[in-house]
């Protein structure tokens, strides 16, 4: 007996394949290896049964099936469908796809009947339908998940819009700012991920069937009814462009490319932290491993890992839009290589979103050492620029008064608020004792105080902002 999943060694002849007909001579065996898909495409068995439902179902109402038939072919494919799902189902290489496979058990159930079901459709618009009703999918669940680490994210940026830590600019200590205003920035940022998901789904969301190898087909056939019966809302306008294109597909490869950009930095940002020389945040055991050798070692494992899929899901957009590249209208053959990419993206993007969304609410915050490098980093020399601003000092010359006490601070290893009133005054008459309040951080924090600034109160606003746009979609 054949093992559950495992693929069966070919027949002799080509005669045995659907397509056999024509054919004097077997195909060569390596050549059926070569071109076979079903080691990878059989992926898409619950979408194939579903389209061939659909297809059933409309060419029934047409008048192209009879009702009975269309009956005993719907039966014949839930009950494949129950096989594969329980393991019981021989894939064959010889029978090249998914398509192929389910097509040839569905005639060895049903015999005569079973022939019918490929009337009026080719697998080139069959294979385009399955991706495209696998990726509305997929992409509906990789949304729920980004919305999930989406959540946790306000969450903590909620906990810590009072947390002061250094902004950097070249990762030079630049300015004050508060911990929940960056979190909220990787928010954002992912934000805008989910737009375009959405976006890109409503070209996935575009029913091919009907379009046939190329040309559409003699049937009558209502394709408005097929798009029905597989919630589509659209219909491909062209049948050759139906076949032909996997735009979709790119561009879903594109916004999980840019997604997956946006998650190597906020894992970089976590590596960072994370180090002894940082302190900033601790990563939880579960999120981590040891060494081998180094018994100290907690190393941050998840975020290095999402650091390094962003490549392959890079890779991955590459390749497609390579794949896609000259093709002549309409189908070739070239576009099986469109699976393994899309599939792998999926995979590793939902990996990442559910590694993400787990391990954020676990993060802890060492608020204590994000001030100390705050404070240890003069990031309030602009607000002391921007004090002598407000006492009638050119901005220009502010930066240069400014510029000479930082100096001075470096040469004795003090801070600015260290440096007396007296020596102050020295760099610029005007300077008054208000100074030291200008160059507090929790000041310099507050201060910032508009839309988009990093002010707590501003913080708190952005979060429940936050929450209400979480909650609107297209937002
Ligand atoms: N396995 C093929 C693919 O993935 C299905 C369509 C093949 N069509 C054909 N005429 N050879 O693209």
């Amino acid at each position: 007996m054949t093992p559950p999943d495992a693929v069966s060694p070919p027949p002799e002849q080509a005669a045995d394949k659907p397509w056999g007909g024509r054919f004097e001579t077997p195909t060569d065996v390596f050549v059926e290896a070569f071109t076979a898909s079903v080691q990878f495409d059989r992926r898409l068995y619950a979408q194939d049964i579903q389209g061939s439902i659909a297809h059933a179902t409309m060419l029934a109402a047409t008048g192209v099936l009879q009702q009975s038939e269309r009956d005993q072919i719907v039966a014949g494919l839930e009950a494949i469908r129950v096989d594969i799902e329980a393991g019981n189902f021989s894939w064959s290489v010889a029978l090249e796809d998914v398509h192929m496979n389910i097509e040839s058990a569905l005639t060895a159930r049903l015999g005569e009947v079973g022939k019918k079901l490929h009337t009026a459709r080719s697998r080139n618009d069959q294979v385009a339908t399955d991706i495209r009703l696998y990726l509305r999918a997929q992409i509906d669940f990789l949304t729920r998940s980004l919305e999930r680490l989406l959540g946790a994210l306000v969450d903590l940026a909620e906990r810590e819009a009072d947390t002061i830590l250094p902004g950097f600019t070249h990762l030079q200590a630049a300015q004050p700012i508060s911990f929940g205003h960056h979190l909220l920035a990787w928010f954002e940022m992912l934000l805008r991920d989910r737009e375009r998901l959405a976006d890109c789904r409503k070209r996935v969301d575009s029913l091919p069937l009907g379009a046939g190898a190329l040309a559409g087909t003699t049937f009558p056939i209502d394709r408005e009814l097929t798009a029905q019966l597989l919630g589509f809302t659209r219909i491909c306008e062209n049948s050759l462009d139906a076949v032909a294109d996997r735009d979709f597909a790119i561009e879903f490869c594109a916004c999980a490319a840019l997604m997956m950009v946006h998650f190597s930095r906020m894992a970089e940002e976590m590596v960072l932290w994370s180090s002894q020389q940082f302190g900033f945040i601790e990563l939880a055991d579960a999120f981590c491993t040891g060494s081998s050798m180094m018994p100290q070692k907690k190393n941050p494992d998840v975020p290095e890992l999402v650091r390094g899929k962003s490549g392959r899901v890079v890779g991955h957009l590459m390749a497609l839009i390579t794949l896609m590249k000259s093709q002549p209208l309409a189908y070739n053959k070239d576009n099986q290589e469109d699976k393994e990419p899309l599939f792998d993206t999926v995979d590793t993007l939902a990996g990442c979103l559910r590694a993400f969304g787990d391990l954020v609410p676990t993060i802890s915050v060492r608020r204590e050492r994000m001030r100390e490098a705050t404070r240890a980093g003069f990031t309030t020399a602009t607000d002391f620029a921007d004090y002598l601003v407000r006492l009638g000092v050119p901005f220009r010359d502010a930066h240069a008064v400014v510029g000479a006490a930082v100096r001075q601070a470096i040469a004795r290893g003090i801070e600015l608020g260290d440096l007396s009133l007296e020596e102050l005054q020295a760099l610029e008459p005007r300077i008054n004792a208000e100074v030291y309040a200008a160059l507090d951080l929790d000041t310099a924090l507050a201060a910032r105080d508009h839309r988009g600034g990093t002010a707590p109160g501003r913080v708190r606003a952005a979060c429940a902002a936050a929450r209400i746009r979480l909650q609107t979609v297209g937002c």
